[in-house]
């Protein structure tokens, strides 16, 4: 069982030294291996990318990625920026299906800037598409008009089949839990999502047990604030997933502790936090490596289909929650406030 490692820029090391921290304590005999990736990967060599990082990661068996970007890389050429090379190896790997489950431990209800009634009890699959949309679609670019007038152009996209699969991930993790999908789409305004509601509509019919309901994205924005818990699976395109599984993640308490798994069809996977690099906290020993600890715990899940050994990380993250230890971002009153590596330690401790 090999792990290609890939802490990546600015918090990016601090979080994927711990999930590493907790990974080898599970003693279970999983090899690991380090390469450059987004801004690290330009510095070393001149790619965010590096072929033999992408080389690493297409061996291993699964991958685990802190998180890229700095603002330092924002005025390089696009295809040099450390999200393209997150973008790529995406792509590369054909990581299609983005999984961004936010939960509420309930020792965090107060930690949410939502009353903690809004809250508890909160279970909500995020079921993103990840290598298609306006992300990747073609034309795209910032050209010169006749007029001498810049114009920039990214192209919504996606075809029947990218809407299938990843339809087709949502209803059967639906038929796991609540066996209830909400499709999120812009179809009254967009064509691309028109069909993507077409095809979700057809592909219930494989999954009768399933209810489908539909919304759009603006209502969805405002129903996760306003009443999240009554949704059980979403599923939606790239540029939607991107937004509304941020907002989600503060009813989790805090963008620290959302994690996500990004499959491909054969759930080989890359394992990544969905929060990003925090250039604003980087090096400060002060991030929370929570979601990047719980992204470790679906890697066993989902790709070692190892349930016990990931079973054991999340409820080792629950002791800890328990025993008090929070990070700065999930701090409320009375707890004890810990760095990175000390909440690492303390969830080590608690296996
Ligand atoms: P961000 O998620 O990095 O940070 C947003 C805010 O959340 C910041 O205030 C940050 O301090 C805080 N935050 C994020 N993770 C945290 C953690 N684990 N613990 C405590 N606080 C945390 O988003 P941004 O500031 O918009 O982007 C910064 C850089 O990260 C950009 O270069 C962006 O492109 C990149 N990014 C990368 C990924 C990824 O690698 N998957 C995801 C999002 C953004
Ligand atoms: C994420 C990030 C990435 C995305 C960026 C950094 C390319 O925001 O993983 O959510 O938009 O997918
Ligand atoms: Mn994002």
């Amino acid at each position: 069982m090999k792990i290609a490692v890939l802490p990546g820029d600015g918090i990016g090391p601090e979080i994927v030294a711990q999930a590493v921290k907790v990974l080898k304590a599970l003693n279970i005999g999983l090899e690991m291996e380090e390469a450059p990736i987004g801004g690290a990967g330009y510095e070393a060599a001149g790619d965010p990318l590096p072929e033999a990082t992408l080389k690493l990661a297409k061996e291993a068996d699964a991958v685990l990625l802190g998180a890229v970007g700095d603002w330092k890389y924002d005025t390089l050429p696009r295809d040099k920026r450390p999200e393209r090379g997150l973008l790529r190896i995406r792509k590369e790997l054909s990581l299609f299906a983005n999984l961004r489950p936010a939960l509420l431990y309930p020792e965090l209800a107060s930690a949410s800037t939502l009353k903690p009634e809004v809250v508890s009890g909160l279970d909500i699959m995020i079921v993103r598409e990840l290598t298609g949309d306006i992300y990747f679609g073609q034309p795209r670019g910032i050209s010169t008009l006749e007029n001498g007038e810049r114009e920039g152009i990214n192209t919504m996209r996606y075809n029947e089949s990218e809407i299938k699969r990843i339809g087709r991930v949502a209803f059967e993790i639906a038929m796991k839990r609540n066996k209830k999908v909400c499709s999120v789409d812009k179809a009254n305004v967009l064509e691309t999502t028109e069909l993507w509601r077409q095809v979700m509509i057809e592909l219930s019919k494989e999954y009768p047990e399933v209810e489908l309901s539909h919304m759009y994205v603006d209502n969805a924005a405002m129903q996760l604030v306003r009443a999240p818990k009554q949704f059980d699976v979403m599923v939606t395109g790239n540029i939607f997933g991107d937004i509304l599984s941020d907002e989600a993640s503060m009813l989790t308490g805090s963008i620290g502790m959302l994690p996500s798994a990004s499959l491909d069809a054969n759930n080989k996977g890359m394992y990544e936090p969905s929060h990003g690099s925090a250039p604003d906290i980087a090096g400060k020993d002060v991030a929370n490596p929570l979601a990047t600890i719980l992204s470790a715990a679906m890697m066993l899940r989902y790709t070692f289909n190892d349930e016990a050994n990931a079973t054991r990380i999340e409820d080792a993250v629950k002791k800890a929650l328990a025993q008090g230890y929070r990070t700065a971002d999930i701090y409320t009153d009375g707890c004890n406030k810990v760095g990175c590596n000390a909440m690492g330690d303390a969830v080590v401790a608690a296996l």
